[in-house]
C-alpha cells in the first residue's frame, strides 16, 4: 500500500513515520522546501520523544521518503492523507480551512486511479463533503472517496498513542474506502485496537466531542479544586474518590492552571462556533472555554498571595513554560497568561524551561531566561512551578532555600506535598489543597 501524507507538521510527520513503521510505503509531502531538505538529512522540525529514531529507521529501510512534489506523490498513492493545519481563524474562532481546501484542489488535479483521500486534520463537521465537492469540481473524471479519520495524539506521547490507540475512528461513505482503510490499519487491528466505522459527519464530530469532553473534565476538576480550597478539602482525594467510579474514570482529573496546547483551546472554540451556526448551542463547552481563559490569568493571584499580596518589584522565578511537559509547544500555554498578568502587576520574571525557551522568547517580552531552576531561583521572592517537567520533580530544596530571597514555592501542578516543603522551611502554595483541613 502506498500512502502519501500532505503536510509534514506534527500530525503528518508522526502519522507518516508510524504508517511506514507498519510496513507501508509512505511519502511525506510539504511545500516548505527547507523543512523537506532538513527531514531528508534526518532533522526533525518538532520535539517529540522517539520521532527522530522512528523517522531515521524507516528512511534507512526505504519505506519513508520526503518530497515537495505533491503531484507525483498523489499520483503514486493508494491513500492520500490531508494533514495540514486548521488554525483558529482570526476574529471569529472558526477553524480556518483554507489550507485543507487548497491542498484538496492540488490533490484533485493529480489523482490517478481509485484513491482514498483522508482528512486527518481536525476539521468541522461537513468539511469532508466540501473536500469531495472541490475534488469533483476540479477533476470530474477522478475516481476517489473522501474519508474522515481524526487523530487522537497527545504531544509528547504521540507515537505510543498512534501505535496503541484506544480506538481508530473512520468515517466513510462507501464499501471500497472501508476496505482500503481496513488495510491501512491492519497492523493495529491485529493488535486488537478497535476500529469504529461511522458516517463521515459522525467521525468529524467525534473528534471535537472527544476533545471538548476532556477539556470539560479538566475544567470540572479545576472548579472542584477551587471549591476544595474554600471548604478545606483536598482535590486530589476528591479526584481519586470520584475517578474510581468506572463511569467517571480517573484520567484527566488533575487540577492545575488550566488547559492549553494546540488542540483543546482551538477545538472547543470551533465546536462552539459550529454549534451556534447550527442553532444548537453547546452551552457546557461555551462555559468551559470562558472558565479556562479566566483561570489561566487568575493563577497570578495565587502568586500574589504567596508573596504577601503584592508582586511589584519582586523577582518571580517561573519553572516550566510549555503547555505541558515533553514538548516545546507554547501554544495557549497557561504560562503566557500567568507571566503577562504578573508583569502587569509589576513583577520581574525569570524563567526556565527544558525545551520551550526558544519559542517562549518569541512570545514573551521582558523575561530573563536561565539555564536551570537554581540559576533563576537566585534572590527570587517566589518559585512557581507552571509545567510539571520531570526535571522539576526532585528539586534540591536545601540548595534552593539558600539561593532564594524568601523560600516560597507555588506549585500549580501539585507535584509536591505541603509537609515535605514545610520541613524544608518553605511556604507552600498549591491548587485545591488547603493549608489546613477545616474541621
Ligand atoms: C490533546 C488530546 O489529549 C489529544 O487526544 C488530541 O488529539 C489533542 O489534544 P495534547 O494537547 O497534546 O492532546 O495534551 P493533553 O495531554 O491532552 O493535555 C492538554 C492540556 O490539558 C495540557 O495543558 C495539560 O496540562 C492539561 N491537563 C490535562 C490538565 O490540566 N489536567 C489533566 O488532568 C490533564
Amino acid at each position: 500500500m502506498i500512502i502519501s501524507v500532505i503536510g509534514s507538521g506534527y500530525v503528518g510527520l508522526v502519522s507518516g513515520a508510524c504508517f511506514a513503521d507498519f510496513g507501508h510505503e509512505v511519502i511525506c509531502v510539504d511545500k516548505a522546501a527547507e523543512k523537506i531538505e532538513g527531514l531528508k538529512r534526518g532533522q526533525i522540525p518538532i520535539f517529540e520523544p522517539g520521532l527522530d529514531e522512528l523517522v531515521k529507521r524507516n528512511c534507512d529501510e526505504g519505506r519513508l521518503t520526503f518530497t515537495t512534489d505533491l503531484p507525483s506523490a498523489v499520483q503514486k498513492a493508494d491513500v492520500v492523507f490531508i494533514a495540514v493545519g486548521t488554525p483558529s481563524r482570526r476574529g471569529d474562532g472558526h477553524a480556518d480551512l483554507s489550507f485543507v481546501y487548497d491542498v484538496s484542489r492540488e490533490i484533485a488535479a493529480s489523482l490517478d486511479g481509485f484513491t482514498v483521500v483522508v482528512t486527518k486534520s481536525t476539521v468541522p463537521v461537513g468539511t469532508g463533503d466540501e473536500v469531495e465537492r472541490i475534488i469533483r469540481e476540479t477533476n470530474p473524471s477522478a475516481e476517489f472517496d473522501v474519508v474522515s479519520n481524526p487523530e487522537f495524539l497527545r504531544e509528547g506521547a504521540a507515537i505510543d498513542d498512534f501505535k496503541r490507540p484506544d480506538r481508530i475512528v473512520v468515517g466513510v461513505t462507501g464499501e471500497r474506502a472501508r476496505e482500503v482503510m481496513t488495510e491501512v490499519y491492519r497492523p493495529l487491528y491485529l493488535n486488537q485496537s478497535p476500529i469504529l466505522f461511522t458516517s463521515r459527519r459522525s467521525s468529524e464530530l467525534i473528534k471535537y466531542a472527544a476533545n471538548a469532553f476532556l477539556a470539560m473534565k479538566i475544567t470540572f476538576i479545576n472548579e472542584i479544586a477551587d471549591l476544595s480550597e474554600a471548604v478545606g478539602a483536598d482535590v486530589q482525594d476528591v479526584a481519586r474518590g470520584i475517578g474510581l467510579d468506572n463511569r467517571i474514570g480517573s484520567k484527566f482529573l488533575h487540577a492545575g492552571p488550566g488547559y492549553g496546547g494546540s488542540c483543546f483551546p482551538k477545538d472547543t472554540l470551533a465546536l462552539v462556533k459550529t454549534a451556534q451556526d447550527n442553532s444548537s448551542p453547546v452551552r457546557l463547552i461555551e462555559t468551559t472555554c470562558s472558565i479556562n481563559d479566566q483561570r489561566k490569568r487568575s493563577m497570578s493571584r495565587k502568586v500574589q498571595e504567596a508573596v504577601g499580596g503584592n508582586v511589584r518589584g519582586k523577582k518571580i522565578a517561573i519553572l516550566g513554560l510549555t503547555f505541558k511537559p515533553n514538548t516545546d509547544d507554547m501554544r495557549d500555554s497557561p504560562a503566557l497568561s500567568i507571566v503577562q498578568a504578573l508583569q502587569d502587576k509589576g513583577a520581574a520574571i525569570h524563567a526556565y524551561d527544558p525545551e520551550g525557551m526558544e519559542s517562549a522568547a518569541e512570545l514573551m517580552n521582558n523575561v530573563t531566561f536561565g539555564t536551570d531552576a537554581y540559576e533563576i531561583a537566585q534572590d527570587a521572592d517566589a518559585l512557581v512551578i507552571v509545567t510539571e517537567w520531570n526535571a522539576f520533580r526532585a528539586l534540591d530544596f536545601t540548595r534552593l532555600k539558600s539561593l532564594m530571597k524568601t523560600p516560597v514555592l507555588v506549585d500549580l501542578r501539585n507535584i509536591y506535598g505541603r509537609d515535605e516543603l514545610e520541613r524544608h522551611g518553605f511556604s507552600y502554595f498549591c491548587v485545591g489543597r488547603p493549608a489546613q483541613e477545616i474541621r
